[in-house]
């Protein structure tokens, strides 16, 4: 694939729904190569989905943090029964104002994002112990708990390769 060509051109097909934004970068990609395209990234209703697949901008959708909160969100939307996963992402933050996700302290702001990661963790180990997802989870503690538990956990791992040399 010639990337330097991929860069360079515009995309040429329009979507309704942008909701995924590596979208225009998929449009070029497509544009240059020959096999099937997925795209992960932002997609979240079944509308962006489709009109994203019917444009011919990707052929494969992936799905990340919806999976973590809503593990049965895909048969949810191709039945019916939903139209759009939840958006956490927008929901979950460390407190109101400047602990929130709009503070005005670009650090607040970030670590906020990066606990969001954490908060997923946690939903996938209570998926994994095939328990059910806990999205009323508050964000710090989701934050807290996966430090000190991954603190813990890179300690074991460490001594575990350390016993065996
Ligand atoms: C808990 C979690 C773990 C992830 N781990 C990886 C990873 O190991 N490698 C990777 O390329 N992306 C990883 N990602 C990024 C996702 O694959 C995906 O690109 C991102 O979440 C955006 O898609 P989304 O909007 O559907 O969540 C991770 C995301 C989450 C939430």
């Amino acid at each position: 694939m010639n990337l330097k060509k991929a860069k360079t051109i515009k995309p040429q097909r329009s979507t309704k729904v942008r909701e995924a934004y590596f979208l225009k970068y998929a449009e070029a990609i497509k544009e240059v190569i020959s096999i099937p395209l997925a795209v992960t990234g932002g997609f979240r209703s079944t509308e962006g989905m489709n009109n994203a697949l019917q444009s011919g901008a990707c052929d494969v959708i992936g799905l990340g943090r919806p999976l973590c909160s809503e593990p049965n969100i895909v048969n949810e939307l191709i039945s019916g029964e939903k139209k759009s996963a939840t958006l956490y992402e927008n929901m979950l933050e460390f407190g109101p104002w400047i602990f929130g996700l709009n503070s005005p302290i670009s650090l607040m702001r970030s670590n906020n994002k990066a606990a969001q990661v954490y908060w997923c963790y946690r939903q996938i180990l209570k998926i994994a112990d095939g328990n059910e997802v806990d999205t009323k989870l508050g964000l710090f503690k989701a934050f807290l708990d996966h430090f000190r538990d991954d603190s813990a956990n890179s300690k074991k791992y460490k001594a575990f390769w350390k016993d065996l040399d």
